[in-house]
Parts: C-alpha cells; sequence; structure tokens
C-alpha cells in the first residue's frame, strides 16, 4: 500500500495494526555508459514496493536523490549533501513517529546513503537516550544488494565484474523494470579494482568529482553491466524481495 495513495483515515486504520512502514531510499546519479541515472532509486523503490506489496506494510514517499557529490562530473547527477541528507532523514522520522510509527525501515538504493543515515539514527536515539524527546522508534536501514539470497545469486552470476559500482546486477533490475530503456554496454570490463582501493573507498567513500571522472572516465568502478540482462534483473529482484520480507518481518518481531 502506497502512503501517497491512501488517505488519512486509511493511515490511522493501518497504524491500528501495524507501527511499521517501509521508506525507499535512492540516488540520482551516472550509472555508466549505459545505466539509467535513476538506477539507485529505481531499484530501492521496486524492492520497496514489492516488499511492502507482499508483507501487507505502508511505503512511504521515496527519498531520491542522496549523497553522491562524487559523481558531479557526469551531466545529470544530482546529490544532496550528507547535512541535507541527514536532516531530511530525521524529518522523515520525527514526522512518522508523531503519528505512532515506531518501526521505519530504510530500503536503500545507494552505498553512499548509508553512512549520513547511520549518524541520522543516532542522533534521532540520542533524542531519547538525553531525556529531550519521549518515544519507541526503532530504525534500519538496509542496501538490497546486502540481503543474504540476493547477495549470493549476485556473486554467482556476476563475480568480481559486479564491481562496486554500475553493477551489472543493479542495471538488470532497470533492464527488468523498464524495457528498451537500457542500452548498450561497453564489450570490455573496466578496470579491475585493486585491495587497497576497495579498503580506502568501501561505502562510496570517494574523492571529489573531478578525481573521481579522471579515475572512471566512463562511470563504471570495476564493474561490467554488459553482463546484465532483463531476464537476471527479474530474478535478482524477486530474490531481493523475498529476502526484503523476512528482513523487515524480523525488523518488526525484534524486541
Ligand atoms: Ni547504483
Amino acid at each position: 500500500v502506497k502512503l501517497a495513495l491512501s488517505t488519512w483515515k486509511e493511515v490511522e486504520a493501518y497504524l491500528a495494526r501495524s507501527k511499521g512502514i517501509v521508506v525507499p531510499l535512492g540516488s540520482t546519479e551516472q550509472h555508466g555508459p549505459n545505466g539509467l541515472i535513476g538506477t539507485d532509486a529505481l531499484c530501492a523503490t521496486a524492492v520497496a514496493e514489492g516488499l511492502a506489496e507482499r508483507a501487507g506494510a505502508l511505503v512511504a514517499p521515496g527519498i531520491a536523490v542522496g549523497a553522491a557529490q562524487f559523481n558531479l562530473g557526469f551531466a545529470g547527477t544530482i546529490s544532496a549533501r550528507a547535512t541535507t541528507l541527514i536532516a531530511l532523514i530525521e524529518d522523515y522520522v520525527h514526522s512518522l513517529a508523531r503519528h505512532g510509527f515506531e518501526r521505519i525501515y530504510f530500503m536503500n538504493g545507494h552505498g553512499g546513503n548509508v553512512a549520513p543515515a547511520k549518524a541520522a539514527f543516532q542522533d534521532l536515539y540520542s533524542e531519547y537516550s538525553l531525556g529531550r524527546a519521549q518515544g519507541r522508534v526503532r530504525l534500519r536501514i538496509r542496501n538490497w544488494w546486502d540481503l543474504p539470497n540476493v547477495d549470493r545469486l549476485r556473486r554467482e552470476l556476476f563475480g568480481d565484474a559486479e564491481g562496486m559500482h554500475a553493477t551489472p546486477s543493479e542495471v538488470a533490475i532497470t533492464q527488468a523494470l523498464f524495457p528498451g530503456a537500457v542500452g548498450e554496454a561497453p564489450r570490455e570490463p573496466a578496470r579491475k579494482l585493486t585491495p587497497e582501493f576497495l579498503r580506502d573507498h568501501a561505502g562510496d567513500n570517494h574523492y571529489d568529482a573531478a578525481t573521481h571522472r579522471h579515475e572512471f572516465p566512463d562511470g563504471r568502478v570495476g564493474s561490467h553491466p554488459m553482463l546484465a540482462n532483463a531476464q537476471l534483473g527479474a530474478r535478482l529482484l524477486e530474490s531481493a524481495i523475498a529476502d526484503a520480507v523476512a528482513d523487515y518481518k524480523s525488523f518488526l518481531e525484534e524486541k
């Protein structure tokens, strides 16, 4: 059920049976030579909506712009400052908590959002810890690609060619969602990432946009999106949704 397509009376009735809500969290940034700018928001929304439908949960309007300053060297990217994203997540949580929502589940599609989201969570909890607010809110952020079965599947399908950004798995999901929207990918694999690069830049902790474009001129970061196709995308999406339903249910049941 979508919050945007509900009335306030329906939301009140929903709250009488569930205190949980799902929020898609994405990014609007380049995804390599053939990937869609909206990839991260589109994937997060598809997983979140699939989860909400199967779990009978409410899904809030997604946050489609994330912390992606390192991609501003590529046309079309829109980035929120980490502080903006932190403030927006806090405003979502305060608003939802005001109505009685207690378990707020962020389904994330962009690695660069994780650090700001976790910082926002700690600041929100500190308001309870310091006695400035009363509340029982619990928050979880989950990257769809880290869920156990979809993580196994993408490694099986793509191995090292999954890379770090403009991955074949996220490109495949957009191919399944929007047939015909994704064009041809380059035939040559992207430059392999070194263990040092992976260590220093995990979680999309990249340097500035000019450095990033210089290092990854076509926007791929260690990935080979040519391996993507719509059939694999449908399998990955199904796996992510099934995993997300289980993860969301465990979050609701957590003591
Ligand atoms: Ni992405």
